[in-house]
């Protein structure tokens, strides 16, 4: 039997594939969180798991990200207290879209370059669904858990290289990694659970934001511990590039110029 103190410990945060992403340092940080914390911001926070650390930890836990697609995931982990998405809802997003005209941006814009033509219609129909989940929470775990399910699918789990089909085509690749030719909703199906069991109420009113952090900081107070884990000077860190798909997606942006043979959108 756990107690109390350890409850949130029973409750695994799903693993992300996230460049910079600390889930495997969370022991080693906790070492040096202080005990006499209220509230708790994760300024920079990526895949969320230092800020599902906080939120274990029983702190009022403040998350942001400026990438709406990180947000979803703060959403759906951090805010979220009890939303889970339930088989009524999985219909709902497969259910042929009313309006498939308006959405075609995958299958336009990303065929042939990280997608099969029926990966990308099945993208699609999914996206075109998704706001029809009556409850915001749903609507974050859906967004959350369809882009987890795309980084599993693409070779490197990020979207800077124009090696996607490429990879899914060789043997050698495929036999290390048999995600890279399974059919995205088999992915989405098989991780979903994960992302169910990962709800939990700390009893606490946990914020995810999306915000650039020199807008969010003044605008916010009474935090007693900050935890800044900005893109690393130097080293080659472009989120808005590596993980420009999953942000296109999310924000299902039409109006964006899609440049260079990775289609990224001019940040
Ligand atoms: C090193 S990663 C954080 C990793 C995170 N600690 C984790 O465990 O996944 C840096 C994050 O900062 C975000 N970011 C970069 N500039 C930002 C800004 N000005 N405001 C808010 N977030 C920003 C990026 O989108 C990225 O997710």
């Amino acid at each position: 039997m756990l107690f109390k103190e350890d409850k949130n410990f029973g409750f695994q945060f799903p693993e992300p594939q996230y460049l910079g992403a600390k889930h495997t340092h969370l022991a080693w940080i906790k070492k040096f969180i202080p005990r006499n914390v209220t509230t708790a911001l994760d300024a920079f926070s990526g895949s969320q798991s230092v800020a599902f650390l906080f939120k274990q930890m029983w702190f009022t836990t403040f998350s942001n990200d400026f990438l709406n697609f990180n947000n979803q995931i703060g959403l759906a982990l951090i805010e979220n207290k009890e939303v889970k998405l339930t088989k009524e809802d999985i219909k709902l997003l497969y259910q042929p879209a009313a309006n498939k005209t308006d959405f075609e941006l995958m299958e336009n814009t990303f065929t042939n370059v990280f997608f099969e033509k029926k990966e990308a219609e099945f993208l699609d129909n999914f996206r075109a669904n998704i706001p029809l989940l009556d409850n915001t929470f749903k609507q974050a775990l859906a967004y959350t858990i369809i882009n987890r399910s795309m980084t599993r699918k693409i070779t490197m789990g990020h979207f800077g290289h124009t090696q996607a089909l490429v990879y899914a085509s060789d043997p050698e690749r495929i036999k290390r990694n048999r995600s890279l030719i399974r059919p995205i909703k088999e992915i989405f199906e098989e991780i979903l659970p994960k992302y169910n069991n990962a709800v939990f109420d700390n009893e606490k009113e946990n914020r995810s934001f999306n915000k650039n952090i020199l807008d969010l900081l003044p605008t916010i107070d009474n935090i007693d511990l900050a935890y800044f884990d900005p893109p690393y000077c130097d080293s080659h860190a472009d989120y808005q590039g590596f993980y420009h798909l999953l942000e296109t997606y999310t924000e299902y942006w039409k109006d964006k110029e899609f440049i260079n043979g990775i289609k990224r959108y001019e940040p």
